[in-house]
């Protein structure tokens, strides 16, 4: 059985007469790859701000291992291993895809203390920068400058820039928008690879339903604030009121 990495307890989030969050009860385990889908509006974005601290809840609590970080401020949980990354692009586009992914690496070693050691032999953080371009697939491009990549490759890199921070748990928000096919799967294949290195867990909300049912281990559906389906993607797909929710729209078989 896989550690649990991530406990959500009657959490509850309201904007004005809205629900966005309905008692919402969650256990994520390490390794495993979960989606989170559902309509626009059913409060996939509220969940993920609150977990990773940008939202306060109304009610409820949120325990990352046995730590409660309910309260916890984003720097505190970004410090303890919980990361996000956003859906607009944030990188630094004069900047090389090299240099990108040295800045937060240099400054996570800061976080632990090595940064003197870090800035005397800059080798270890360099290391650190050829294995994340390898894990994500832009050796090729260590000195090309950022904006010169393709769109695709910006989102690529910017994983890369997450997992330079060495989180424990990752939460991606759509990490696909915006490619094309190609890119698509490439992404795809890097996270799945990335999250089966089990040094971090992947948390994805993704509206595209082919990447959600070929990637994830788990899938959790939200549907006007709440968890209206939670299982494996078989298990998923085959649920009446995920089909309802969808009706319309492919939910393939
Ligand atoms: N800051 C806010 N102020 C007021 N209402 C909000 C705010 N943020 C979200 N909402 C409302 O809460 C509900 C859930 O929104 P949320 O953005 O979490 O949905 P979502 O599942 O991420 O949707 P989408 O797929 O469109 O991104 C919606 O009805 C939305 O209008
Ligand atoms: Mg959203």
């Amino acid at each position: 059985m896989a550690l649990e990495i991530l406990k959500i307890v009657n959490l509850n989030k309201s904007f004005g007469r809205v629900k966005a969050a309905s008692d919402i009860n969650l256990t994520l385990q390490e390794g495993v790859l979960t989606s989170i889908i559902g309509p626009n509006g059913a409060g996939k974005s509220t969940l993920i701000n609150m977990l990773s601290g940008s939202l306060p809840a109304d009610t409820g609590r949120v325990f990352f291992y046995e730590t409660d970080i309910t309260r916890l401020p984003v720097h505190q949980r970004v410090q303890l291993g919980l990361c996000r990354s956003f859906q607009l692009v944030n990188i630094f586009p004069e900047m090389t895809v090299l240099d990108n992914l040295l800045l937060p690496t240099l400054a996570v070693n800061k976080r632990t203390r090595r940064l003197f050691r870090a800035l005397r032999n800059e080798t270890g953080a360099h290391r650190e920068v050829a294995q994340i371009l390898d894990r994500i697939g832009l050796k090729e491009e260590a000195d090309t400058v950022a904006s010169a990549l393709s769109h695709g490759d910006q989102r690529v890199l910017e994983v890369g820039v997450a997992l330079a921070a060495k989180p424990r748990l990752l939460f991606l928000d759509e990490p696909t928008a915006g490619m094309n096919p190609v890119e698509r799967v490439r992404i795809l294949e890097n996270i799945r690879r990335l999250s089966e290195k089990k040094e971090t867990t992947f948390v994805i909300v993704e509206h595209d339903m082919d990447i959600v049912f070929s990637l994830s281990d788990r899938v959790i559906v939200l549907h006007h604030g709440e968890v209206i389906a939670d299982g494996t993607t078989e298990e998923v797909k085959n649920d009446p009121k995920v089909r309802e929710v969808y009706l319309g729209q492919e939910v393939a078989v």
